[in-house]
């Protein structure tokens, strides 16, 4: 089921859309371009349909991690804010992503809804306060998150390992039982300290959620993950954090700050606010309870239990609406790889913006971009060929091929459609496409428009009307030839618009027409079109081996976390195909028997079971299997494992080898399981 109205059919939608609010203490790069292109391809299409869209953002302004970056840069968290969010700003328009309104969550917007929120929580008494004891740091006189404290494992004693886990055996304890426990941010040791603080009583939302996240808000691999953490059961939330911290004071408390995540959501809807106040509208009539207007927020994967759990949980609450559905994506990889500073593959949006044309990066992203919750990968060598291939050597190619006969003639196009199959094939096409764009489906509705644009031009090829137009006798029909390829080209431009808004307005100049995408396609007629000019640039190799360059060049850590970057672990992910290997490289994998003799839990893994294995020796092995086994109906069965592979230190301890299994994950995840009869230590061929 699913809340999407459709795009054919319907009237005039009033459309709310966001993308997440990226936090002021970093640079944007092309992870966050992910989701800020896939978002405004979407809101241009909807507005090219004709339908009332809004697209609201703002910097996600509050938080420990951005006082202590003002504090470094020795400005006020004010001037820190203001000057990202200016940086951000000219970032995001130089790839063309057409907010409507880009605004702060430190505003007064914000804190007055933030209030008004946490009140209703509270009268309604969803509310609770307990005392908890952390990490302070006495020199400082801060709280410690896990992250803010270093010391040695308690267990192994290696040195300079972070709050609650060592990376070396694998141990997990408290960041008080970390010996010579020091701030990461004064040196100072830390101290216990109690302090009261609010929780957000998501438990009682229970049953709610349960309802919420199956009636088609959330994409279905969503759902069913977060059903799997509803039946483990929820936690009651901390919404509040101990001065100093940058962020709104809770109205009846001294000294405690919402805790960042409380307000970034808000933060939509204060956004909203801003713009319609300005724009003499009423915000209630996209965040009341009874609105029928449709919200989208459009997040990265891993920040989906703000917007699917908490988030609704707090608006239904406090008597707002909740969203329409959530739009998740997956995660940014370039040539197959995390980003990376040293590789010259964590790239800046700035940095790219130096070197390239941003109407490649989005139309890249959009061939790669689907509805779902994939990764995304930034193939560089590919990202060159797709680009040349497509938009020079296919779309644009058709104008450059047929406009000069018009233009040579007067400039008027024929009204005389020469090849109404041809046509009829882009008429056809058009709502389809157009449901590709609604459900997020890019990636084919690229490859539907290339597949014209392939159609067209093998017709103009077969044509040739640059041999015919020798013969002044065939002028009639070199003319209908190319009105047509010029209507085609017309027609892709349409298509292509909420992609290449740039592109596309100078092909608007030249088409002497503002594109519109009706549901039928009309011929443009006896209409008079501009000079052609070239429309787009080969990309040069050259300048993205520069980008890459000066990439690696650049010093600055990234600060912020963001949901295109970060690795995943808990969802599934399409990796690209490894590049080929030769028979001898497989050969040397050494796949054995291995008898299960334990298997047990590991603290404070996610996916990990701990496995002893027999294989004539004793292995110690970490599987990612945790979602599909119970350790104790493992003990006693066979599988198999890659026997030589080096031992790896993991976060828990020493892993020596791999057991294979497969599945597309959660409980459906299946160890290989031999014959019985299978002995311990065989060699599998
Ligand atoms: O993960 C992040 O980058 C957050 N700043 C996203 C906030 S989205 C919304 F909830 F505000
Ligand atoms: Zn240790």
């Amino acid at each position: 089921m699913s809340n999407t109205p459709s795009t054919t059919a319907s009237p005039l939608r009033k459309i709310l859309v966001t993308s997440a609010l990226p936090y002021a203490n970093g640079s944007i790069h092309l992870g966050h371009m992910v989701e800020t292109i896939q978002t405004d391809i979407w809101v241009r299409f909807q507005k090219l349909r004709g339908h009332h869209c809004l697209y609201v953002c703002a910097d996600d302004a509050h938080g420990t991690a951005i006082m202590l970056t003002a504090e470094k840069n020795g400005v006020t968290a004010q001037q820190q804010i203001d000057n990202v969010r200016k940086e951000h700003e000219t970032d995001f328009a130089g790839f063309s992503i057409g907010f409507d309104n880009y605004h702060t969550t430190h505003s007064n917007e914000n804190k007055a809804l933030s209030e008004l929120i946490y009140n209703r929580l509270k009268a309604n008494g969803h509310i609770a306060e307990r005392e908890i004891t952390q990490a302070f740091d006495p020199e400082k006189q801060l709280f410690l998150a896990d992250r803010y404290i270093k010391g040695t494992c308690p267990k192994c004693k290696t040195p300079d390992q972070y709050g609650d886990n060592c990376e070396a055996c694998g141990a997990t304890y408290a960041p008080m039982d970390l010996l010579e426990a020091k701030s990461a941010i004064s040196g100072a040791t830390p101290i216990a300290k109690a302090s009261k603080h609010l929780f957000f009583k998501l438990p009682e939302f229970t049953a709610f959620l349960q309802e919420w996240t199956r009636a088609g808000h959330l994409q279905p691999e969503v759902a069913n993950k977060l059903a799997e953490w509803l039946d483990s059961g929820l936690q009651e939330w901390d919404i509040s954090r101990d001065a100093p911290y940058f962020g709104f004071e809770i109205p009846g408390e001294s000294g405690k700050y919402f805790y960042v995540w409380l307000d970034a959501p808000i933060g939509y809807i204060a956004s909203c606010q801003h713009y319609c106040e300005k724009n003499n509208l009423d915000f209630n009539e996209y965040w009341a309870a009874d609105s029928t207007a449709e919200v989208y927020h459009f997040i990265g994967k891993d920040i989906i239990n703000f917007h699917a759990l908490f988030w609704p949980a707090m608006l239904s609450s406090a008597q707002f609406r909740t969203p329409t559905q959530v739009f998740a994506h997956g995660f940014l990889t370039v040539d197959g790889k995390k980003m990376s500073k040293s590789r010259g593959t964590f790239i800046k949006a700035s940095t790219y913006l130096k070197h390239l044309d941003p109407e490649y990066l989005r139309y890249y992203y959009a061939t790669k971009l689907t509805g779902g919750v994939d990764d995304l990968d930034l193939n560089l060598e590919d990202f060159v060929a797709r680009v040349n291939s497509d938009l020079v050597g296919k779309v644009v190619n058709i104008a450059s091929r047929t406009a000069k006969f018009i233009n040579k003639n007067g400039s008027v196009l024929s009204a005389n459609n020469p090849n109404p199959v041809l046509w009829q094939q882009f008429c056809d096409a058009s709502e389809t496409i157009a449901e590709l764009y609604e459900t997020r489906e890019f990636g084919k509705a690229m490859r539907e428009i290339m597949a014209l644009a392939d159609s067209a031009n093998e017709y103009i090829a077969e044509m040739a009307p640059w041999s015919l137009a020798k013969d002044p006798a065939n002028a009639q029909q070199v003319h209908d030839i190319c009105s047509l390829g010029v209507n085609c080209f017309a027609a892709l431009a349409t298509f292509l618009k909420p992609v290449l808004p740039t592109t596309m307005r100078d092909a608007e100049t030249f088409l002497n027409t503002t594109l519109q995408w009706n549901s039928t396609l009309s011929y443009l007629g006896e209409h008079t079109i501009n000079t052609f000019k070239p429309l787009m640039t080969r990309v040069d190799v050259k300048a993205v081996a520069a980008m890459v360059e000066a990439s690696k060049e650049e010093q600055t850590a990234p600060e912020t976390s963001t949901a295109a970057t970060e690795s995943s672990n808990e969802w599934l992910t399409q990796e690209p195909i490894a590049p080929e290997i030769e028979f001898d490289d497989f050969a040397k994998v050494d796949l054995r028997i291995a008898k299960i003799v334990n298997a047990e839990h590991v603290e404070k893994a996610n996916k990990l079971l701990r496995l002893t294995l027999d294989i004539g020796e004793s292995r110690n092995v970490f599987a990612g299997i945790k979602s599909a086994y119970n350790p104790e109906d493992l003990i006693g069965k066979h599988t198999v494992m890659v026997a030589n592979l080096k031992a790896r230190k993991m976060k828990f301890g020493m892993s020596e080898g791999m057991v294979l299994a497969a599945g597309p994950g959660g409980k459906d995840l299946f160890i290989l399981e031999p014959h019985t009869g299978a002995q311990p230590g065989m060699r599998v061929m």
